[in-house]
């Protein structure tokens, strides 16, 4: 069935599980106004018998630039699983702006509605050019020769030279994606979850195997995201996650450890006792 068949009629619902309304054009309509753009409350998952998310309560703000750091296994990856739709939990709630339910819609429809999600390894059309690779990512048809194909609007190709402009990867535009360095082809990646203009922006691990130039400039331009979008970004590179670092949340055994900024954590010592002490 379709999302939009669904849905309740009701556009006045306000957060309850399983409640989620569209607006006249389809799109998710997302109200801030009073709240957090992300929330999971109470969230827990288990594989046979282990938590991997014990009880996990989480808030992003709009725009905010969140950290988060922990000890492997402590559920950081899992918790973007949650968010994305590719794992249900057993129990809890997660609910993008006030009333988008995430646990009733696919993970399809989580990516189309505008939380995008980057992966540890690029996926990267090697054999396009970089800005191909961006007009594919901007296409709704997802055929590769229909939308190597279609004609750009000028608003389009003014969106694709601003994200060059924002991944530094202006000057080589017309270069293939398969001859960019591993940080290129990450910032390419970005670049194509960008196209479509997400709220939010998971990103795991970005800067693992990146030099430590390349590990610089992706701090500058997950800043630069913060403000436009909402960003998380999961890593254990702490020189990284101190430069780009607002608050911060250490993550163990499934819940949340702390929270503040990084000298409040690095100051915590339950947070250096279980990851920064290691
Ligand atoms: N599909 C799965 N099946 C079984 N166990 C899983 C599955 N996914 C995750 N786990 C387990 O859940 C726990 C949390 O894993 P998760 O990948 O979320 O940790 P993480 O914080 O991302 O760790 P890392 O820093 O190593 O990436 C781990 O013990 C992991 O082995
Ligand atoms: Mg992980």
């Amino acid at each position: 069935m379709k999302l939009l068949d669904r849905l309740p009629k009701n556009p006045w619902a306000t957060r309850q599980p399983g409640r989620t309304v569209l607006d006249t054009a389809g799109a998710l309509p997302l109200d801030t106004s009073h709240g957090p753009v992300l929330y999971l409350e109470g969230v827990s998952v288990s594989f046979d018998g282990f938590k991997a998310l014990n009880d996990l309560t989480l808030d992003i703000d709009e725009g905010e630039l969140r950290c988060i750091i922990g000890p492997n296994g402590a559920g950081k990856t899992t918790m973007m699983d949650v968010i994305t739709g590719k794992t249900r939990p057993d129990s809890g709630q997660v609910f993008f702006g006030q009333l988008i339910d995430l646990l009733q819609l696919s993970e399809h429809e989580i990516a189309q509605g505008g939380i995008g999600r980057k992966f540890q390894k690029p996926t990267v059309f090697e054999m396009l050019t970089v800005t191909e690779n961006l007009e594919l990512a901007m296409a709704s048809d997802k055929s590769v020769w229909a939308s190597l194909f279609f004609k750009l609007s000028s608003e389009q190709r003014d969106r694709i030279d601003e994200v060059l402009e924002l991944i530094r990867l202006s000057s080589l535009r017309q270069q293939s994606a398969g001859a960019l360095s591993h940080g290129q082809k990450q910032w390419l990646e970005i670049g194509m979850l960008l196209m479509q203009n997400p709220r939010v922006l998971l990103v795991d691990e970005p800067v693992a195997g990146m030099t430590h130039e390349e590990t610089e400039r992706t701090a500058e331009l997950l800043l630069s995201l913060a403000g436009r979008h909402s960003v998380i970004v999961v890593e254990h590179d702490m020189a990284f996650v101190r430069s780009i670092a607002r608050k911060v949340t250490v993550l163990h055994q499934g819940s949340v450890l702390a929270e503040g900024s990084m000298d409040e954590i690095q100051a915590n010592p339950k947070v250096v006792e279980v990851y920064l002490g290691e």
